[in-house]
């Protein structure tokens, strides 16, 4: 691998497992000092050392993404490591599948405080620290929101989680321009990931074996996969790829962008 990202500090929320933890894999490996962000600490410190097993210097912040508190002190623990920030990558999210008739609040508030809350509380309190890391380094700094296919179009049952998808889609191209206009040197896109082979969607196959949608939840992952053209399940590397080209200076004139990988869902 290369050293693109030597020198350079980025947080990843929700990288204790899954799309987060191989996006931290892939900017660690290639350089960067990582911060594995997680609300989950006994596998958030996990993922940290197993990173650091492989030649990674990765650290483990505890966050909970839907607390301003929670973004007030990490922001000031990661002040306290110095140089300020190159790449945030909003991660962090929980699925949220049920009917409208079956929609209660209690379901709707989660995915809202976690899935867009979270992307807000952020961007906004991280956005000292890397227009302060954007200055060290003279290379822009770079925000990664991730989003979804269903931030995009419409899936059944899936009307709380997309609200909160569609709703980080446009927050980053608010966000990307603001930015931009201010001549603040931090761009901010949006990655759109199909259906990707995490615990999430493990979840998600477990919920349709038990409806009696699928024998198990091997047959309930077949089916996401067959819904998509290339026919497989997305792996969060695939994910991963897609970030650390946002994050690197290859992108340097992309902001506001939604970048789609979904094995051509979308595309039909
Ligand atoms: N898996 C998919 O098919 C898929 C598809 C499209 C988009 N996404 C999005 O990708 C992101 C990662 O998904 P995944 O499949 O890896 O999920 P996952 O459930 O496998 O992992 C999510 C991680 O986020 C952490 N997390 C949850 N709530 C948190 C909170 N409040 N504060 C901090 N950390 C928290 C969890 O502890 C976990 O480590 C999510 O935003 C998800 O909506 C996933």
């Amino acid at each position: 691998m290369t050293g693109r990202f030597d020198g350079r500090t980025c947080l990843v929320t929700g990288a204790a497992m899954g799309i987060g933890y191989a996006i931290a894999e892939r900017l660690g490996s290639e350089g960067a000092r990582v911060v594995v962000a997680d609300v989950k600490p006994a596998e958030g410190e996990d993922a940290a050392r197993r990173l650091c097993d492989a030649g990674c210097d990765a650290s483990f912040l505890a966050l909970d993404v839907s607390s301003e508190d929670g973004w007030k002190q990490a922001a000031a623990a990661m002040e306290s490591l110095g140089a300020g920030l190159d790449a945030l990558v909003n991660n962090a999210g929980v699925e949220a599948v049920a009917p409208l008739a079956e929609l209660d609040m209690a379901i709707w508030r989660r995915a809202m405080d976690v899935n867009l809350t979270g992307v807000y509380l952020g961007t906004r309190y991280m956005a000292p620290l890397l227009l302060a890391g954007s200055a060290v380094r003279g290379a822009g700094a770079s925000v990664v929101n991730i989003s979804s296919i269903m931030g995009l179009i419409g899936l059944p049952g899936s009307s709380a989680y997309a609200a909160t998808k569609g709703g980080v889609r446009l927050f980053t191209k608010n966000i990307a321009v603001e930015f931009a206009m201010e001549r603040k040197n931090i761009r901010v896109n949006s990655v759109h990931p199909g259906f990707i082979q995490t615990p999430m969607s493990e979840v998600g196959a477990r919920r349709l074996a038990e409806k009696g949608l699928a024998k198990d939840v091997g047959e309930a992952l077949g089916q996401m996969a067959s819904m998509s053209p290339m026919g497989r399940l997305g792996r969060p590397e695939d994910i991963a790829a897609g970030v650390a080209f946002l994050v690197s200076d290859d992108a340097a004139f992309m902001t506001g962008a939604e970048l789609v990988i979904d094995g051509g869902y979308t595309a039909r």
